[in-house]
């Protein structure tokens, strides 16, 4: 490569170079994505959606000539209990099946890591293909991911409910103009809820390929509207199936939002009563996914869990710092963190601030005196996994990862460190 403007100065193994990647060679620059993951773009959706990528973000190792090796980034607010926090969103993680286990990985999550940081992201987050991979990395689970498959003949709910408003079909620009404000509204009250951008829109939630038409049927968006305002939204795709019996359409849920529970509750329902359908999923929702509890038999649902969102702390007091807690309280919290050893130590967490107003107390991080007795033990990926107020600190020491070394401390944590909202991410990148 004579143009080496791009590489970067950081240490890779075997010779390796780090670059950055450009618009105009992007496809090449991705392709150990593509193999790792044995799934090619099409033309059609390279076109689509490669605009969406930020390029500038993204990095490739090469052994000579080759690409061997990606990884990229995008940047998000993240909502966290009482306020949002910036988060470098790992992602377009790929190396070669001839190149693994050499430390390339290592060696990128170091580079991007330093990376986010330096762009003041207190937290980086990722959905991961594996978890075993990122919890090495210091990522904690800090959002339980939800799905169900329901035979719609058998669903029944514990009590009827008259429609609020009304739904409509909409069109793409339609869809492209009306969802993000509600999405949105929504957004800032629930922790793990990230914001999206024009292009993650357009070109991610609303977007819809031949190849995911061809598996899985046409995708369909609908608005929910109150005396004619928009409140609400379902997109979903619709599968056609018949069988000597009679209809088996699959219909599958990408995403049902309201701006109160009683319009999310609706717009299920609606869903739930499309005609021709034998079978409907939904995906990527909380734990437990409201419905769930809306029916009269649960079970019939099908729900299976799953790793949502997984967080890292770049910048701990930063991070902590930019969440609010349900109680006041002290926490001297003594963390490992071998990968990013600035975390690492005994810090002081002091939520006695006001309540700024709303129900939520502000705190103080920092490095904890010589006299302070820890309350918990713990890893930086376990601080990240309860961050967020999903994943307590009570199942965190049931699993024999976090220790408690004040009695009563864990409890004390569970309380500061509450949502009021089941954390959930419903967005893929
Ligand atoms: C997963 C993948 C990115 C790992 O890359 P790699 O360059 O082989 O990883 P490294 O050699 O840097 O390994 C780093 C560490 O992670 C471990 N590791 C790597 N892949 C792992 C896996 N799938 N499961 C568990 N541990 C894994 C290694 O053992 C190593 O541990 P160590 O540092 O304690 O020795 C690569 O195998 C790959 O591209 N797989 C297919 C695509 C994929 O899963 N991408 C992730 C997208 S979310």
């Amino acid at each position: 490569m004579d143009d080496d403007t791009r590489r970067l100065d950081v240490p890779m193994p075997d010779g390796l170079v780090l670059r950055r990647a450009a618009r105009d060679t992007l496809r090449s620059d991705l392709a150990p994505l593509v193999t790792a993951f044995s799934d090619p773009w099409t033309d059609e959706e390279w076109a689509a959606r490669s605009p969406a990528f930020v390029v500038e973000r993204i990095v490739t190792a090469f052994d000579g000539e080759e690409p061997v090796a990606c990884a990229g980034a995008e940047g998000f607010m993240l909502t966290v209990p009482g306020g949002e926090v910036a988060a470098g969103g790992l992602t377009l993680v790929g190396v070669l099946p001839t190149h693994r286990r050499r430390g390339i990985l290592r060696a990128i999550i170091r580079q991007q890591l330093d990376a986010y940081r330096a762009r003041g992201e207190a937290v980086s987050i990722l959905w991961a293909s594996e978890g075993a991979i990122y919890q090495r990395f210091g990522y904690g689970l800090a959002t339980i991911r939800s799905a169900f498959e329901v035979d719609r003949s058998r669903v029944a709910f514990l009590r009827p409910a008259d429609p609020i408003g009304r739904m409509r079909l909409v069109t793409l620009d339609e869809a492209h103009r009306l969802f993000p404000p509600i999405y949105d509204a929504v957004r800032v009250v629930t922790p793990g809820a990230l914001t999206r951008d024009a292009s993650m829109w357009r070109l991610g939630v609303l977007y819809d390929s031949a190849s995911a038409a061809g598996e899985a049927g046409p995708k369909y968006l609908a608005v929910h509207e109150t005396a004619g305002v928009p409140d609400g939204y379902a997109i979903y795709r619709v599968k056609p199936g018949w069988e000597p019996r009679g209809p088996k359409g699959a219909l599958s849920v990408r995403e049902v939002v309201g701006t109160s529970p009683a319009i999310e509750s609706a717009i299920w329902r609606w869903v739930l009563d499309i005609d021709l359908v034998a079978k409907v999923t939904g995906d990527m929702l909380p734990t437990p996914p409201a419905l769930l509890l809306a029916l009269a038999e649960p079970r019939r649902l099908g729900v299976t869990l799953s790793d949502g969102l997984w967080l890292r702390l770049l910048d701990l007091p930063a991070a902590l710092m930019a969440r609010r807690y349900a109680m006041p309280g002290r926490l001297v919290l003594r963390v490992a963190d071998a990968f990013c050893p600035w975390n690492a130590g005994t810090w002081s967490l002091e939520v006695d601030g006001p309540r700024d107003g709303t129900a939520w107390h502000q705190a103080r991080v920092a490095p904890a005196g010589t006299g302070d007795v820890p309350d918990l033990d713990l890893d930086v990926a376990d601080l990240g996994a309860a961050y967020l107020g999903g994943t307590r600190f009570e199942d965190l020491r049931a699993a024999d990862r976090v220790r408690e070394l004040v009695p009563g401390a864990v409890r004390r944590a569970d309380r500061m460190f509450a949502a009021d909202r089941t954390p959930s991410c419903s967005t893929m990148f």
